[in-house]
C-alpha cells in the first residue's frame, strides 16, 4: 500500500559533550508530509542533516527506496533526490537569484559555455509553476526570506527531488506567505514528493502534515497520525510531562511612574508622528501586522537609525540617543528579531557572546578580562534560561536555533537594562522555553524593568501586556488599556485602519 521512500534504523550521533541522536528509527513514505516536533536541542536539525548528507551518523543504517545507502555529502544526497532547506538559510547572498538557483548545476551549451538563456527560461518556468515573482538578476540577500525559500524550493524541483526537508521554514514568514508555502507543499504532495516539515507552531503542523514524529533529548518518543493527535498529547510528548499553563500571569501592577516618553517620532523608512509613554515595571505590547513599523520604531529609539524629528524623555530628562551603544549607557537594551545577523558572533563561545555587551563589568582593574567573573555571569544565565550547551566554551554556531535565541536574551539581560525592548523574543523557541521566557519577562517587570514587547503572536501580547500600542503603516492607531486588551480588539483596530 504505502511505498517507503526513506527509512532510518538505529541512528545515533554524538558531538563532544552531547548525544544529539540516540538510536532513532524514522521513515517517510512517498508523497507523505511528516511533521517533526521537539524542544530546542531535541535533535531535529541534526537528524535532517544526516538525511541530507551533511553529517554521517556514528551508527545505524539509512535505506533509500529499500536499498541501504551511505550519504557522503550534500551532493550525494541531492543526486539521490533529497533536498534540504536549512533552518538558517545558507544561500550565497551576493549571487543573483538565477545564479543561486543553478549553483553547481549550470546548464551549458554544446561548446560548454554557461547557457544563460536556457537557464532563464527554465527559471521562469519553475517560478511560474510556484506562482512567485522573483527578479532573477537581484542578489538573493536583498530578497525577502519568503522569496529566498522559494528559490530553495525551486532548486529542489530542478534537482528532481523526491524528498524535500524544510527546517522551520515558517519562522520568519507572514501569515500570507505561510499560506502560500502550504499551497506549494500540497502540490508537491500531489506530485508524489515527500516533505519533512519542522516547526514549533503546532497549529501549522496540524494543518499541513499527515503524520507527526516527536523527538526528545535525541530520542524518538512518539509518533502519531495527525488526524488522531491532540495538542495536549503532543506537548506532553515534547516536554515529557503535562503542561497546563502556557502563559505566566503578572503578580504586580505597573507603577504610575512614567519612565520614558516618546514624543512625535518620525524617521526612516516610514515612521510618522509616533508618541507613547512607558511606565516603570510595565509591559507595553507593540502590536501590528508585519510591516507596521514596530522594528523600525525600535531602531529609531536605540539610535540604530537616525530619527528626523521627535524627542525622547527618560526620567523627565530629554536624551539624545545616536547609537545602540549610547542606548545601553542609558539603560535601554534592544533584542533584535534577527539573531544571526545582528546579535551573535557565531564563531565565538557562549561565554563571550553573553558577556559581549557588559565588557567593562567583567574586566578587572588592570583592564584584563576577569575570567572568573565572566564564567560566573555566563553560568548563571545558562542556568536561569536553561540554555542547552555542552558548556560556556561551546561555540554558538553549534547550538540549536532556539538555544541561540536564549544566548541573545542572556546577552541583553546581562546589561541589567531599565528598559528592555524585545523584538519577537520567542520566535523559533519551543513551547517549554517559551513559557520560561514569558516567566522571565513577567519577573523582570515585577522587579521594575520596563518592557516593550514586539510580537506577531497575539496570544503572547494579550497574555503579557499591561497596555497595547497598536501600530499600522508607521503610525500609532490606538492604545488599548488592560481591560480592553483582546485579540479581537487588536485585530479590529488593525483592520479598521
Ligand atoms: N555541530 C555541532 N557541534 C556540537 N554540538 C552540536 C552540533 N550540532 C548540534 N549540536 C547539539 O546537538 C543537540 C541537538 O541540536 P539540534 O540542532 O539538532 O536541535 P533542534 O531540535 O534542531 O533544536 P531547535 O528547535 O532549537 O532548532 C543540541 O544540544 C546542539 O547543541
Ligand atoms: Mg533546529
Amino acid at each position: 500500500m504505502s511505498e517507503p521512500l526513506l527509512a532510518l534504523k538505529h541512528i545515533s550521533k554524538s558531538f563532544p559533550g552531547v548525544k544529539a541522536l540516540d538510536d532513532i528509527d524514522f521513515s517517510v513514505q512517498k508523497g507523505e508530509v511528516v511533521g517533526l516536533l521537539g524542544e530546542n536541542g531535541a535533535g531535529k536539525s541534526t537528524l535532517m542533516k544526516i538525511i541530507s548528507g551533511v553529517y554521517t551518523p556514528d551508527s545505524g543504517d539509512i535505506f533509500w527506496q529499500d536499498k541501504k545507502i551511505k550519504l557522503k555529502s550534500i551532493m550525494d544526497a541531492q543526486e539521490k533526490g533529497i533536498a534540504i532547506i536549512f533552518q538558517e538559510l545558507n544561500n550565497c547572498p551576493n549571487l543573483s537569484a538565477l545564479e543561486n538557483l543553478f549553483l553547481g548545476h549550470e546548464i551549458r551549451t554544446s561548446a560548454n559555455f554557461v547557457d544563460f538563456r536556457a537557464m532563464k527560461k527554465k527559471a521562469k518556468e519553475i517560478f511560474s509553476y510556484l506562482d512567485v515573482q522573483i527578479p532573477l538578476e537581484k542578489p538573493v540577500g536583498k530578497l525577502s526570506v519568503a522569496l529566498q525559500q522559494m528559490i530553495e524550493i525551486g532548486k529542489a524541483l530542478l534537482a528532481n527531488a523526491k524528498l524535500i526537508i524544510m527546517d522551520e521554514p515558517t519562522s520568519s514568514l507572514t501569515d500570507k506567505e505561510v499560506q502560500k508555502l502550504f499551497q506549494i507543499v500540497k502540490e508537491l504532495k500531489e506530485r508524489g514528493i515527500a516533505v519533512i516539515f519542522i516547526s514549533h507552531k503546532l497549529e501549522e503542523v496540524f494543518i499541513i502534515t499527515d503524520r507527526i514524529v516527536v523527538l526528545r533529548d535525541g530520542k524518538h518518543v512518539g509518533e502519531l497520525k495527525t488526524s488522531a493527535a491532540t495538542q495536549d498529547e503532543l506537548v506532553a510528548l515534547m516536554v515529557g510531562r503535562e503542561m497546563h499553563s502556557f502563559f505566566s500571569k503578572r503578580t504586580k501592577e505597573a507603577s504610575d511612574e512614567t519612565i520614558l516618553k516618546i514624543e512625535n517620532f518620525s524617521g526612516p523608512p516610514y515612521i510618522r508622528g509616533v508618541s507613547f509613554y512607558l511606565r516603570k515595571g510595565e509591559i507595553l505590547g507593540l502590536a501590528g501586522l508585519i510591516g507596521a513599523g514596530r522594528t523600525e520604531l525600535a531602531l529609531l529609539m536605540i539610535g540604530a537609525e537616525q530619527k528626523t524629528s521627535g524627542n525622547m524623555v527618560l526620567h523627565g530628562k530629554e536624551i539624545d540617543v545616536r547609537s545602540p551603544w549610547q542606548a545601553i549607557q542609558h539603560g535601554i537594551a534592544y533584542l533584535s528579531e534577527d539573531r544571526k545577523m545582528k546579535s551573535l558572533v557565531l564563531q565565538m563561545p557562549v561565554r563571550a557572546n553573553i558577556t559581549m555587551a557588559i565588557h567593562s563589568a567583567v574586566t578587572g582593574t588592570l583592564g584584563m578580562l576577569d575570567r572568573k567573573k565572566e564564567l560566573e555571569v555566563t553560568n548563571s544565565f545558562i542556568r536561569l534560561l536553561d540554555i542547552k550547551t555542552s558548556g560556556p566554551e561551546q561555540t554558538v554556531n553549534n547550538l540549536s536555533g532556539g538555544n541561540q535565541q536564549k544566548v541573545v536574551l542572556a546577552k541583553w539581560l546581562a546589561t541589567k537594562p531599565s528598559i528592555l525592548i524585545l523584538d519577537e523574543p520567542t520566535r523559533g523557541i519551543d513551547v517549554h522555553a517559551k513559557a520560561e521566557v514569558h516567566k522571565i519577562i513577567t519577573d523582570l517587570a515585577d522587579k521594575g524593568t520596563s518592557i516593550i514587547l514586539i510580537s506577531s503572536e497575539l496570544p503572547e501580547i494579550v497574555a503579557l501586556s499591561d497596555r497595547v500600542v497598536v501600530m499600522h503603516e508607521g503610525q500609532v492607531k490606538s492604545v488599548l488599556e488592560k481591560k480592553d486588551i483582546s485579540q479581537e480588539n487588536i485585530m479590529s483596530t488593525v483592520f479598521s485602519a
